[in-house]
């Protein structure tokens, strides 16, 4: 990306890009089949990103090229209603996507489900691999408070210091998930309050760091994909994500059998240009990028984003983007008016 211009209008196309997934995805929520939700997640993101003036290539997908036929690591999306000429001009972008960021969430009806992606120039987001990542977040007050090797207390104690508070008027959220069992017990005996998630940490990593959420640290293991995003949209907000790679099957809380040998793990990650397996990785490490776009449509009702809205003549859309050069964070209220003249806007 050459210019804080392009980048601006960059991230304006992104946004298309997210309220559309979210859209089709939207539609189908609560039908209890979280497979179709992401489905339609991926074709309408698909189809929109292929319009944006770029020479995009995704880094974080739907999966290797051989299980996902769209949106899958190294498709080269972009720039596909514009002349080989033309095209040769538009800036490279790296781009991590999740269409439907819950599925489950979305099959259901529940909270937080978003569609989601992060951009940035060429080798601007880590390559990393679909397994699992601790991950502590947290907002601007509390960058360089908190060490994800340190014992949750310390951490807490460290956090509240930060915000001017005790450790019993923080809220930490965490995936509801066995493998969290000592890391809830831990929180709850230094004091803290817990919310327990069914799902969605990349839309929880984003309110940690956002003022007014009351949500003041996610922590614990969800996706390392999740966890790129997320470092992306902590360079735009100036919060912190610190991570580790996870593959061991007793801190995953799983049977062996359940996950595929360390030392198979370990040699997939090496080809992907990942050598030290148990590096802390902090959100530079995550997201080196210097322009880096993140874009964030609602697709149900959330802590920070409203989900869509259907009526009689269009749907209504709630996102947020964010550049790390204009340092603009827009929360946009977008009517998409299918009614013809007639159609009436409400605010
Ligand atoms: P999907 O949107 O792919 O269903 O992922 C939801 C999610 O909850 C992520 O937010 C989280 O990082 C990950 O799954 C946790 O994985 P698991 O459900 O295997 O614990």
């Amino acid at each position: 990306m050459k210019n804080t211009k392009a980048e601006r209008e960059l991230a304006l196309d992104f946004l298309r890009v997210t309220e559309a997934a979210a859209i089709a995805s939207a539609r189908t929520m609560g039908q209890g089949d979280r497979k179709h939700s992401d489905h339609v997640a991926v074709e309408a993101m698909r189809e929109v990103m292929d319009t944006v003036p770029m020479r995009g290539r995704i880094v974080i997908g739907e999966g290797e090229r051989d299980e996902a036929p769209m949106l899958y690591i190294g498709e080269e999306v972009g720039g596909g209603a514009f002349t080989d000429e033309s095209r040769a001009e538009f800036p490279e972008v790296d781009i991590a996507v999740d269409p439907l960021e819950g599925t489950n969430l979305c099959a259901l009806g529940a909270n937080n489900a978003i569609a989601v992606l992060a951009a940035a120039e060429r080798g601007g987001l880590l390559n990393a691999p679909d397994i699992y990542m601790d991950k502590i977040v947290v907002g601007p007050s509390c960058r360089g408070a908190v060490d994800i090797e340190a014992p949750v207390a310390e951490n807490l104690k460290n956090i509240a210091r930060r915000l001017g508070r005790e450790i019993e008027d923080l809220t930490v959220i965490c995936l509801d998930r066995p493998r969290h069992r000592q890391l809830v017990q831990d929180a709850r005996t230094a004091g803290a309050r817990i919310r327990l998630i069914s799902d969605g940490d990349l839309s929880a990593g984003i309110s940690a760091a956002v003022a007014g959420t009351n949500i003041h640290a996610l922590m614990g293991i969800g996706g390392a994909p999740e966890g790129v995003i997320t470092a992306a949209a902590m360079k735009c907000l100036n919060g912190e994500i610190q991570a580790k790679l996870v593959f061991d099957p007793e801190k995953l809380g799983v049977d062996a059998s359940k996950v595929p040998p360390a030392e198979e793990v370990i040699e997939r990650i090496k080809e992907m240009g990942i050598n030290d397996p148990d590096k802390i990785y902090d959100t530079n490490d995550l997201a080196p990028g210097k322009k880096v776009i993140f874009a964030a449509t609602g697709v149900t009702d959330g802590s920070l984003l409203r989900g869509v809205r259907f009526f009689g003549e269009g749907k209504r859309t709630h996102s947020v983007v964010m550049t790390t050069d204009s340092k603009s964070i827009r929360f946009v209220d977008t009517v998409h008016v299918e009614g013809g003249p007639d159609a009436v806007i409400r605010f």
